[in-house]
């Protein structure tokens, strides 16, 4: 059975409880400790296209079953400015505590969409939280394109524009102890409407992370169709927010998803670990 063919009412193996009409869903009955044969994989498949971001609780997994798991997906990614873990190279440590002056994705953005063939999507296993707070915030780019009139989503169809990574990475790791004098980050030019490649449904593909400017306007034109755009993107009715417990997990599709990981919890300990699955050109 291919994912398509599973229809959202045909799931046999694995329980799904969306979370909103438009975006998220938990699902049950599954557990990620164990190998996963073919239809429960393929079920799980079609719920991460058909709800974008997906979320597990209680699964105890180690790192080697975590990268097993994202590998069902993909090839994994290897970040490119971030430090890894001794020997994990496609694991990206997300971490908060009283000595951090920043924490990563705390702004909307579609994680590392300044690569050539952003990720197709991450996979975040949460370890420690905070007393209370810590949310993610997820929003659905599908819904964000689809509440745009007529009018703006031709203007916007041919239009492409720049995702750079300089004004992130930049000197971010120093503490950590990555030396990056010399080092070129990544700087690519995606359409700002793209077709997922698997729903072939059209979603908005600009944040406010990445995306620097919009190409053939001018400067100032451009400023203020990224500022609508954003503010477009940042409305609830897109949204669904995932309130974390110790060993969850949340699989989010970078090719029609944003996300934004509050950090209302300082000075507290916030910390998991994220596999991230390659993706392709968009288009
Ligand atoms: C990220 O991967 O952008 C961070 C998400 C989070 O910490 O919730």
């Amino acid at each position: 059975m291919t994912q398509a063919a599973v229809a959202a009412a045909d799931y046999q193996r694995i329980e799904v409880r969306p979370l909103t009409p438009s975006i998220g869903a938990e699902i049950h009955s599954v557990d990620l400790t164990q190998p996963l044969d073919e239809q429960t994989f393929q079920e799980i498949h079609a719920a991460f296209l058909a709800h974008q971001v997906i979320f597990f609780r209680d699964q105890q997994i180690d790192i080697e079953q975590h990268k097993a798991f994202g590998r069902m997906f993909g090839e994994l990614h290897i970040h490119p400015a971030a430090p890894s873990p001794e020997g994990h190279p496609e694991i990206l440590v997300i971490h908060a505590d009283e000595k951090s002056k920043f924490v990563a994705g705390n702004t909307w953005h579609s994680d590392v969409s300044c690569d050539a063939e952003p990720p197709l999507g991450s996979i975040l296993h949460m370890h420690t939280l905070p007393s209370s707070g810590g949310d993610t915030m997820f929003a659905s780019m599908y819904a964000a394109y689809e509440a745009l009139s007529e009018t703006m989503r031709k203007f916007l169809s041919g239009l492409t524009a720049v995702h750079g990574s300089e004004h992130v990475y930049r000197g971010r790791y120093k503490d950590f102890g990555v030396e990056d004098a010399g080092k070129v980050y990544p700087k690519n030019e995606h359409p700002v409407v793209r077709t997922h490649p698997e729903s072939g449904r059209k979603g908005l593909y600009v944040n406010s992370g990445f995306t620097t400017r919009i190409n053939g306007l001018e400067k100032s034109e451009s400023r203020a169709l990224l500022d609508f755009l954003f503010a477009h993107v940042a409305q609830p009715e897109f949204h669904c927010r995932f309130k974390w417990a110790e060993n969850s997990i949340a699989f989010w599709d970078n090719r029609c998803v944003q996300h934004y990981a509050l950090w209302d919890y300082y000075p507290q300990v916030r910390h998991g670990l994220r596999v991230t699955v390659k993706g392709s050109k968009p288009v």
